[in-house]
């Protein structure tokens, strides 16, 4: 672990759009719990992302990585917006993103999907269908089609264009994520479902016979396997059947958004991307949102979700991460609601105001 001594090093990375916004709540709620708790963090920032490519042409420059590589733990915003859409490609703000989960080996991505049972009107299914609802993905990120080589688009002989990319998983990389997952389900209900498409891609038939291996070093985790069009349509018809679900990385992007929407909003989800030694960046699932950017109604409790997330995985503080898990719910309790999770007779405020709400619950 790094650190000066003086204390654990956080770095921030704000991002694009609503990213700077959603963040100064997160820093908000961070500094009051440093405070309260004694924790001896100094917090730095860096640029990630457009803001990034815009300073210095590259979304993730050399100075970022470096001092993330020297940080205890990483917390972002998000990053992109249609303003970048002419860039090339290789210099894409969402190419920060994945450069710096690749470069820091942060295979173990860790979205969890509660439901608040404050919210369950907010939910587009029936509050029975996702009352109590506790279910964590487990994402593979650092491998799988998001950075098999080849890729690209090539002109064919004719002339036409065509687009290509590769998936693929070593044995390695599912072995380390599999038995990621299967921890997490040992700690939790003891069930993890495996998603694949074994009855098409080989490379998830590899993927199964992998986990199903690892799966004998934990007897006390019941192992089940669905292809992934029925993972998805089960998640929306009966999602509490599930406690930890673990998939390779283009299904966990897709199956952590649907999954987001069950709890009411993907404004309120929380991710942890974990590297072998546990160290991690956490940042909140939705992206930069240009659309609603600018106008201070963007939620900003999956950030701060996030900020408790980081104090449970890295920084061994589960107290700090509880005291802000009791505060998001004591807000919810007061009927404060940002627009993405608003419904009648709550109060619906600004991402400033919550993040307020949110500080003085925490007392
Ligand atoms: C996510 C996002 C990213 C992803 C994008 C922004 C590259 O959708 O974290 O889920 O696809 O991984
Ligand atoms: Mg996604």
């Amino acid at each position: 672990m790094a650190g000066d001594g003086n204390g654990r090093r956080i770095l921030v990375l704000p991002g694009d759009h609503i990213g700077p916004e959603i963040m100064a709540e997160a820093e908000k709620v961070l500094a009051a719990v440093d405070r309260r708790f004694e924790l001896g963090l100094t917090l730095e920032h860096a640029l990630i992302g457009g803001a990034a490519y815009d300073a210095c042409g590259d979304p993730l420059p050399a100075e970022t990585l470096a001092r993330a590589r020297e940080a205890d733990a990483i917390l972002l915003g998000a990053v992109g917006g249609p303003e970048w859409d002419g860039v090339d490609r290789a210099l894409r703000p969402e190419k920060g993103l994945l450069r710096i989960r690749a470069e820091l080996e942060l295979f173990g991505n860790l979205r969890p999907a509660i439901l608040y049972p404050q919210l369950a009107e907010a939910s587009s299914l029936k509050a029975e269908v996702v009352a109590g609802l506790d279910l964590l993905i487990v994402r593979e990120l650092t491998g799988g089609i998001y950075f098999g080589e080849p890729r690209g688009i090539r002109t064919l002989e004719s002339g036409e264009r065509e687009g290509f990319n590769t998936y693929v998983y070593r044995e390695s990389e599912i072995e380390r994520i599999a038995r990621l997952a299967f921890r997490l389900a040992a700690q939790r209900g003891g069930r993890l479902c495996s998603v694949d498409k074994a009855n098409v891609l080989e490379a998830t038939v590899l993927w199964r016979e992998v986990v199903e291996r690892v799966g004998r070093e934990f007897p006390d985790v019941t192992l089940s396997h669905l292809y992934v069009d029925n993972a998805a349509m089960q998640l929306v018809m009966a999602p509490k059947q599930f406690d930890v679900m673990v998939t390779g990385n283009l299904f966990g992007d897709i199956l952590s958004d649907a999954a987001a929407m069950l709890t009411g909003s993907i404004g309120m989800l929380p991710s942890a991307s974990l590297d072998a030694a546990g160290r991690g960046l956490y940042e909140p699932c939705h992206g930069s949102a240009p659309d609603i950017s600018g106008k201070g109604v963007a939620n900003p409790l999956a950030t701060i979700l996030s900020v408790a997330m980081m104090l449970r995985y890295s920084l061994s503080e589960p107290e700090a991460a509880q005291a802000i898990e009791d505060a998001v719910s004591r807000v919810l309790d007061q009927g404060l609601r940002t627009a993405d999770i608003y419904s009648e007779g709550c109060k619906k405020v600004s991402t400033a105001e919550m993040g307020d709400a949110v500080l003085a619950a925490l007392g």
